[in-house]
């Protein structure tokens, strides 16, 4: 039987029942897998990773290695949680490894969107290929490969992903989930007692906020970039929105704009509000936000974000717009 293909009687993932009956299972397999020997993982935060991290850390304990590599281009707070839920709460053999000025160096002047996402990339591999080689005794490598992936791309996690990992690394797989849809992953990563704001996590690309700072990366625009990404989830969050938005984010574009401030005129940033709803990502929708709440994310905005004189809210869908802006 082909291990990569979803029988056809397989139960789909649903309840708390079949996720504790399915983790009982995928222990019980990792073990035998595994035995007494060691296990890479790089685990980004995002809910496939972390859901693999929490599987093995039950399965093996601290015969699991994580690698969170921090690009410098996470949002406000995922890498702290990430040393919050796995370092503290799970207590994992953690390796946090703090590579943003590396990758913020190599993207200093490089404005075309596919060689960022490119350089972004690379480094991610040159630095976990480093953090492993450091390491000795390691036979296995875990990856949040899921059934999407494996149809999408025969078998390897999203080459869209950073996250990709050096060929030549001769590792045996461990892909616990690799027959679980999305919906699935995000009720076993619950049965496993994760957060919901690391299982009900909304997409975000492997390149970060590296597409979302258009242009040639710089480290203060990435900051009001960060800050603002920030307001705009909380206010969400505080409407109700999150489970009911798909995806949404700020930009801040490589121009400014004129603005006025204690009466004097400014040359400050836009900030820009991106939100769609969509099924697949093919196509995309705008919800119409109510007023107050666009308004209020905006005053934050420009009230609690040094450099920013402008607010907007991108009407366009997808097509003829993208979703992220480069
Ligand atoms: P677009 O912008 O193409 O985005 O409409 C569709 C979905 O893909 C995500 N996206 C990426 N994900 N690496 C990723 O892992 C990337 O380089 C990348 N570019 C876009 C985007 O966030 C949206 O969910």
């Amino acid at each position: 039987m082909d291990s990569n293909k979803r029988p056809e009687n397989m139960v789909r993932i649903t309840t708390r029942e079949l996720a504790d009956k399915f983790i009982e299972e995928q222990v019980a397999a990792i073990r035998k897998q595994v035995g007494d020997k060691k296990v890479l993982l790089a685990l980004s935060g995002g809910v496939d990773s972390s859901v693999v991290a929490a599987l093995l850390i039950k399965a093996i304990g601290k015969q699991l290695v994580c690698v969170h590599v921090n690009h410098g281009l996470m949002r406000k707070g995922e890498s702290e949680a990430v040393v919050e839920v796995f370092g503290k709460e799970l207590d994992a053999n953690l390796i946090y490894v703090n590579a943003a000025d590396r990758f913020l160096d190599k993207l200093a002047g490089v404005s075309d969107p596919e060689t960022k996402r490119k350089i972004i990339g690379n480094e991610f591999v040159v630095v976990f290929d480093e953090e492993s080689r450091k390491l000795t005794g390691i036979d296995f490598l875990a990856q949040g490969t899921i059934y999407p992936d494996i149809i999408e791309s025969k078998g390897v996690k999203a080459h869209h992903n950073v996250g990709g990992l050096p060929e030549e690394m001769k590792f045996e797989l461990v892909e616990p989930v690799k027959l679980l849809y999305k919906d699935e992953v995000r009720v076993v990563g619950s049965a496993l007692g994760l957060p919901d704001a690391m299982v009900y996590r909304q997409p975000f690309p492997g390149p970060g906020l590296g597409v979302r700072c258009t242009g040639a990366i710089t480290r203060d625009r990435l900051e009001t970039l960060r800050e603002s990404d920030a307001i705009l989830r909380e206010e969400f969050d505080k409407a109700g929105l999150t489970s009911k938005v798909w995806q949404f984010f700020t930009v801040v574009p490589d121009f400014r704009s004129t603005g006025v401030r204690d009466g004097k005129r400014v040359f400050d940033w836009p900030v820009i509000i991106r939100a769609v709803n969509t099924v697949d990502a093919m196509s995309a929708e705008v919800p119409e936000l109510d007023w107050a709440v666009l308004k209020k994310i905006t005053d934050r905005i420009l009230a609690e974000v040094p450099g920013v004189c402008r607010v907007l809210y991108d009407l366009s869908p997808k097509a003829p717009a993208t979703i992220e802006w480069e």
